[in-house]
Order: structure tokens, then sequence, then C-alpha cells
């Protein structure tokens, strides 16, 4: 495969890409994007990111430059073009070029760039590692539900956990309420019921968690978009966290100490299932 770029207009292999200097989500961070994965050549879940990366725009006050619908064909143009069977797409959306200054540009045009690069097929649900995660303090501003490119508080933890051997970071807020990850969305199951942080300004809603909530519910699991604190994060028998590219991702150590039941336990590998099934009916 070729891993393409479409920026403005203009298809080129992502090494010849480019943005100008003067770029504004490269000088200022003023930009939202998304990622969305692809399985068998098709982007799942495509129309959601899309609403979401148009709720982000909105929310920042950038008009996307072309039709939702126009997206979706140039998406499907350059998966096609780039020949990408297992992979992710990447949209980016700044507020255009123009000379640095804190106030919007006046007659900018925004910048929206997609690229298509390939990932490896998808590893069998028992070949998925179980994840070692820290608990940090969440830094970040309070308009966390925008997917802005502004994620240096979310590198920060993610490094943090990294060099502590960690693969994820699940940060909380006053009072231990844990939010979410650094690029996740963190799900527990305390005294028989599932439980993650309800949407609000101090996570993002994620597509994946929103899939999850829904097969939890069609499953008839006991679920509730409500609080949780680091104590419960330490205390439930089963701990997951969702994302685009991680799917669902069975957490097995938190802070060093293992978590009480398996990793997987049976309501996560159950997830880890249908959520197979669910891309499994969408995309092949
Ligand atoms: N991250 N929370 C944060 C802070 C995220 O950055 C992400 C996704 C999620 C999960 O959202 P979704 O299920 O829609 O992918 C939650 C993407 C994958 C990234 O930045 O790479």
């Amino acid at each position: 495969m070729r891993n393409l770029a479409w920026i403005n207009g203009t298809v080129s292999d992502i090494s010849e890409a480019k943005v100008s200097l003067e770029d504004r989500g490269h000088l200022l961070g003023d930009g939202v994007y998304e990622v969305t994965r692809i399985y068998n050549s098709r982007p799942f879940y495509l129309s959601a990111h899309l609403e979401r990366l148009h709720k982000s725009a909105v929310a920042i006050r950038i008009d996307i430059p072309v039709r939702i619908g126009e997206i979706e064909e140039i998406v499907a143009d350059l998966i096609k073009k780039s020949d990408c069977i297992d992979g992710y797409l990447y949209i980016q959306l700044t507020r255009g070029s123009a000379q640095r200054n804190h106030l919007f540009p006046v007659g900018a045009t925004p910048n929206l760039t997609l690229y298509v690069r390939g990932l490896d097929p998808l590893p069998a649900l028992e070949a998925v590692k179980p994840a070692e995660c820290i608990t940090l303090p969440d830094e970040r501003w309070l308009n966390c539900h925008i997917k802005t490119v502004n994620l240096l508080p979310n590198l920060l933890a993610r490094q943090k956990a990294a060099e502590a051997g960690a693969q994820e970071a699940i940060l909380y807020r006053s009072g231990d309420v844990v939010t979410e990850g650094t690029r996740s969305n963190v799900f527990i199951l305390i005294d028989g019921k599932v439980r993650t942080h309800p949407e609000s300004n101090l996570i993002l809603s994620g597509i994946t968690r929103r899939i999850v909530l829904d097969i939890l519910t069609e499953l008839a699991i006991s679920n509730s978009e409500e609080n949780f604190t680091r104590h419960d994060l330490q205390n439930a028998s089963e701990v997951w966290i969702t994302s685009t590219t991680m799917e669902v991702n069975p957490v097995a150590k938190i802070d060093g100490n293992r978590v009480k039941g398996t990793a997987p336990g049976p309501i996560c590998y159950r997830l880890m299932e249908e959520l197979r099934n669910k891309i499994a009916a969408t995309c092949f």
C-alpha cells in the first residue's frame, strides 16, 4: 500500500505532503482532529467521527471548508488510491495559514488535511496484551470534550507512563474522580455494575465508549455513566480502556497493583468479542 495524504485537495505521498509554515495548527495548536480505524479497506464508524469533527470545529469556531458528504467521498477515494486494507485515517482541520497572531485571521481559509497509514491487522483476541496503567492528576483544560490538537498534557502523562513501564496513564481530577486515559476512555466493573465517567467537558466522548455502552445495554449488563474514584478503580473486579486504535483493551495492573479479577475478565472479554462482531458486520 501507499501512505497517502490529501491536503486541501492535493493528493501526494505522506513523505512529500506539505503544509505552510504559518499553518495555525503548526504555530498555535489552533485546530481539531479525528482518528478513524480502517478495517478491510473500510473506515469504521466514519460518520460518527465526522459528526464529532463537526462538533469540535463548531466549538472552536472553525468552518469546515467542504461538506461532510464530500469528506466521505475524499476518504473513500484516498483509501482506494492508497490500497489500504488495515490502517487508520487521520483528519485535521486548522484555522488556516496566516501571519502569527493570537487573533483569528481575517479571510484565511481553514486547512483540511487527511492521511492514511497502514497498521498491522488486529491480533487474535487471545493475543491482546492486558495493559499496565499508572494514575496521574488530570492537568488538562476544562474543554476536554473538544478533540483539539493541543495534546501536550496528554503527551507528558503518556510519556511518564511509558517511563514507568506502563501503556497508559489514567487521569483523575479533584476528589480523586477518574476522568479518562491520555488517549482512551476508562471502564470499571464494581459491585456488579459497569461504570464510566459521564459525558461532560472533562472527557472526550469516545466513539468506542459509546459503542461499548450500547453493547452493554443490548446484552442487559448493568451499566451507568457515573463518576468513580481512584479508590473504586483499585477495588474494581474488571478494568478496561477503549479507543479507536486499542478497541477494548483489558487492564491488568494499576499503579503496580494487580486488578482483583482476571484480565480480561468475563465482561471485558465479551465486549472485545462483540466489538469484533460489530467490526465484522460493518466492514467485512
Ligand atoms: N484518541 N479520550 C481521549 C483523550 C482520546 O484521545 C481518545 C482517542 C479517546 C477515545 O476516543 P475514540 O474511542 O473515539 O477513539 C478518549 C485517539 C485514538 C488518538 O488521539 O489517537
